[in-house]
């Protein structure tokens, strides 16, 4: 029997999982680390923490597994997008990564409005954004000049691992389409955009197809992990495409939501449909000639993480105690709060918010407060406010005319029942679950297999190991009280936009 490793360096930690050709998870890994917040919008992470995290729990899960490292065949990689990761000429890192969430560049978009709006749409088929890779290294250079200088590549999250696994500077087109310098029509790097930005092209990695041999493991690492030296490592996909794949969302008319440290709402497309207002994201699929649609909630699985960090003491207690899950103590609590929690919104903006509003400015909001709320009714209102915020996403593919009727739902809050409850009743459509829960490793795993030669299309791969579990109807009766609450949450940052600013300038 042949394996397949799927490696996921995200927000909260990486995650290593070994497949076997059917799908079936071997053993898995998880290693967290912290994400730095200097400064209010700002967030960092340590690329060397991501490389020990991936080489202990690729130990790890060839250690639990028993699998003999000639049985793994092939390593698929998918990691949180947009991230910075700098490096000299030797391949050292020059600083901590400027990740996906950061807000710090408004002036270097402002800019880049101003140089080449309509270009930018045009050929990277988005328009600027502040949390994309681009406007951080523009940051870096306005800034952070002598890091600047000595920098010789740039790498995103996943790509910087893959480095240390094989020593090549390679990328594949689904992150790629997040630095905003690629051409995603023609999936390949923008002369004219490196041109425009005066970006030297030799900073950028080599852009592979996801599901294409970049690199073999090193000698050097076959021996520090137990690995075979010269196991591929395909392309992999930014965590977003990684997870379509693991869900089995690779034709048209499928999407999924994905609720992990951002939310996501992700649909497949056959060609790079735009949205003229920029609101949703289109980026290159890990499907070789396909695109996808997406619109992201900044703070999902972050505002909920953040409540339990700063308020849900006793639950994390009860839980070690237990032996469960601290999520799940919560979902219970949750429950016990009806729809709507007795008129209490929560706005999800505490790392600013991209879809529909792309404002780096705006931040969280708890609307409604009174003297009846309790803990229990501000963590449901948590909850109901990033599935408002997802829904808000819905709104958008519907007014580009993209079908969401075949949703499925991944990522740590896809696991919550009550969580999908709310996106289906939201939604008006069925929200399915995956058997596996392994959304971007597995995604990741996939592309492996399919680089590996066990299959012979990443579509062939995703009908012969994705299998559908249990499905969410919507409920009419709560259906019809979620949507005054979402017609009132769709008021509510209208009338807080100039406040927004205002608040940020202080
Ligand atoms: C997508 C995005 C996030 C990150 C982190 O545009 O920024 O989903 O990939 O998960």
């Amino acid at each position: 029997m042949s394996f397949v490793l799927g490696v996921d360096c995200g927000t909260s930690g990486t995650k290593t999982v070994l497949f076997d050709e059917q799908g079936n998870a071997a053993a898995s890994a998880l290693r967290e680390y912290p994400m730095y917040q200097p400064q209010n919008g700002y967030a960092e992470q340590d690329p060397l923490q991501w490389k020990n995290a991936m080489l202990d729990t690729i130990c790890e899960v060839i250690g639990k597994s028993g699998v003999s490292a000639q049985d793994i065949v092939g390593i698929g990689l998918s990691g949180q997008m947009h991230g910075l990761v700098m490096l000299d000429s030797g391949g050292n890192v020059l600083r901590n990564a400027i990740i996906w969430c950061d807000q710090r560049t408004q002036s270097q978009v402002d800019r880049m409005n101003s140089l080449a709006a309509d270009r930018i749409v045009q050929i990277s088929a988005n328009p600027a954004l502040t949390g994309w890779t681009l406007a951080k290294l523009l940051w870096i250079r306005d800034n952070e000049p002598q890091i600047f200088e000595r920098c010789r590549h740039i790498l995103l999250p996943k790509d910087y691992l893959r480095y240390v696994l094989t020593g090549e500077f390679a990328t594949e087109v689904s992150d790629a389409s997040g630095m905003q310098l690629l051409d995603v029509k023609n999936r390949c790097w923008s002369e004219e955009l490196c041109s425009i930005f005066d970006i030297d092209t030799s900073l950028l990695a080599k852009v592979y197809e996801s599901c294409e041999v970049t690199g073999k493991v090193t000698l050097h690492i076959a021996e520090i992990t137990g690995l075979k030296a010269g196991t591929i490592v395909v392309g992999g996909a930014g965590d977003n495409a990684a997870a379509a794949i693991g869900t089995g969302v690779c034709s048209q008319g499928r999407a999924f939501t994905t609720i992990g440290t951002s939310g996501v709402v992700f649909a497949h497309t056959d060609s790079p449909v735009i949205d003229t207002k920029g609101r949703v994201h289109t980026c290159c699929a890990a499907v070789p000639g396909s695109w996808h649609v997406m619109g992201v909630t900044q703070g999902a699985g972050l505002s909920l993480k953040w409540f339990r960090d700063n308020f849900c003491c006793a639950e994390k207690e009860t839980a070690r105690l237990l032996g469960v899950d601290e999520y799940y103590l919560m979902d219970k609590q949750a429950e016990t709060v009806p729809v709507g929690c007795e008129r209490l919104l929560y706005l999800p903006y505490l790392m600013g918010e991209r879809t529909p509003h792309l404002d780096a400015s705006a931040r969280g909001v708890f609307f409604g407060l009174s003297a009846v709320h309790t803990r229990k009714h501000m963590l449901r209102a948590v909850m109901e406010g990033v599935a408002y915020s997802l829904r808000d996403c819905v709104e958008v593919f519907r007014e580009m005319g993209l079908s969401i009727s075949d949703m499925a739902a991944c990522g740590g809050g896809g696991t919550s029942a009550l969580w999908r409850s709310m996106l289906a009743d939201l939604y008006g459509c069925s929200v399915k679950t995956i058997t596996s829960k392994e959304g971007p490793a597995l995604g990741a795993a996939i592309l492996a297999a399919v680089g590996a030669g066990l299959f012979d299309s990443v579509s062939q791969a995703c009908g012969a190991i994705v299998k559908q579990d249990k499905v969410q109807l919507p409920d009419a009766d709560r259906a019809k009280v979620y949507e005054q609450y979402y017609q009132l949450y769709r008021k509510l940052y209208p009338s807080l936009k100039e406040r927004f600013s205002e608040l940020s300038a202080l």
